[in-house]
């Protein structure tokens, strides 16, 4: 049976800040630059999510990227769309929230939501539409 990789892409917009309060103001400004900036910013967010499995053949489908979509949106979108990423998520309380922190997070959270014929393959967080962050498990 051919083992098919399907994508949904989801959007959410959030605010963050990357700061150490274990480093000086200066410090926090050299590495993270604007994002540093105490009041906070945001981002338009695109998360992409990759599935892998067998396709059904009566179907002809590996998933139902409804299911998908509905999975992601109540796993992890919904707590983080309108949010602010330092201080209104419990499973990022804790990490800077770079996007590499984030999609790692999201990865651990999305990974054990998947139905039992599909694999999580890969993630891809984009921060911006020039930057984003890859992650496919450990
Ligand atoms: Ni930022």
């Amino acid at each position: 049976m051919p083992r098919v990789r399907i994508t949904r892409r989801m959007h959410f917009c959030a605010a963050h800040r990357l700061h150490r309060a274990d480093w000086s103001d200066e410090r926090n400004h050299e590495v993270f630059r604007n994002c540093a900036n105490p009041n906070w910013h945001g981002h338009n967010y695109e998360l992409d999510v990759t599935v892998e499995g067998p396709v059904d053949p009566e179907t002809g489908y590996v998933m139902d990227l409804k299911q998908l979509r509905d999975l992601v949106q109540e796993g992890v979108v919904a707590e983080v769309d309108h949010a602010n990423l330092n201080l209104d998520v419990d499973w990022l309380a804790g990490t800077i929230p770079t996007t590499e922190n984030v999609v790692v997070a999201m990865w651990r959270r999305l990974r054990k939501r998947m139905p039992a014929e599909v694999e999580l393959v890969k993630l891809v967080l984009w921060e911006t539409p020039r930057n984003r962050a890859e992650y496919s498990g450990e």
